[in-house]
């Protein structure tokens, strides 16, 4: 057990979870890790060195001696800025792909519990609040309809210059989160203490809120 407070957001993808997550961190001083980002650059990193997708050992091997470094949403892999690369849906889609394999999760949960550190840590994935901080002092499952997160993650991709086409995106979402949340390790589901956050028809101001005055209260517990 650890006295460094944590807050846990879980979700589907494209459902705001990180953007929550950061502004949360940003309002309480806290740190922020985008979980997500870890398996990303893992696959990203695979592909790279030619490591193939569904080699669990091979994976979990790299993944222990990976360099890696992140300075507030930005993932650095041996020194260079990983940038977009790793934010494109095919790279989303090659770490859900990856993110199934146990082994590889093994690998990877050290890495991620070490960014528990005062004053606090806030955090998004999908097992954060269930595997890897299961004493979280707030744990949150943020979502919104499948066709309200196509939209949010589309407006994401052109606003940054990619490519992006609504039908194909909305395909995607629903692969990816039927992989999430049917794979038998640590899949995607709210946990029984977890509050449940549906932000189709809020903003993200509101939904921040909303965290926040749950962490409060539990704080003043
Ligand atoms: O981390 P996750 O994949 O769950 O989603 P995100 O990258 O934080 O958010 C996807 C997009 O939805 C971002 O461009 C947000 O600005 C936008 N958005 C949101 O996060 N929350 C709302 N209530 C409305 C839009
Ligand atoms: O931004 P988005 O929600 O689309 O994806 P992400 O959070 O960057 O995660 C990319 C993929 O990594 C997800 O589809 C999951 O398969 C995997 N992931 C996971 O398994 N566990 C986590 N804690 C975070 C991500």
């Amino acid at each position: 057990m650890s006295d460094v407070p944590v807050i846990a957001i879980d979700g589907p993808s494209a459902s705001g979870k990180g953007t929550v997550a950061a502004l949360v961190a940003k309002e309480l001083g806290f740190h922020y890790l985008d979980s997500g980002a870890i398996y990303r650059v893992t696959a990203y990193a695979a592909l790279d060195r030619g490591v193939a997708l569904d080699d669990e050992v091979g994976l979990a091997a790299m993944a222990r001696t990976l360099n890696l470094h992140f300075d507030g949403i930005e993932v650095y892999l041996d020194g260079r800025p990983v940038g977009d690369a790793i934010r494109t849906e095919e790279a989303g889609r090659a770490a859900s792909r990856i993110a199934a394999l146990p082994a590889l999760r093994a690998a990877l949960l050290d890495l991620q519990r070490g960014f528990r550190q005062l004053p606090g840590l806030v955090t998004d994935g999908r097992d954060m609040g269930s595997v890897v901080f299961p004493d979280a002092s707030v744990k949150v499952f943020l979502t919104a309809t499948p066709e309200e997160r196509a939209n949010r993650r589309y407006k994401q991709l052109i606003d940054k210059g990619f490519d992006a086409n609504l039908a194909a995106l909305v395909q995607d979402l629903r692969e990816r989160d039927a992989r999430d949340a049917n794979r038998a390790s640590a899949p995607l589901r709210q946990e029984a203490d977890a509050h449940l956050l549906e932000t189709t028809a809020l903003t993200i101001a509101q939904a921040v809120a909303k965290v926040l005055e749950w962490y409060r209260r539990a704080q003043a517990r």
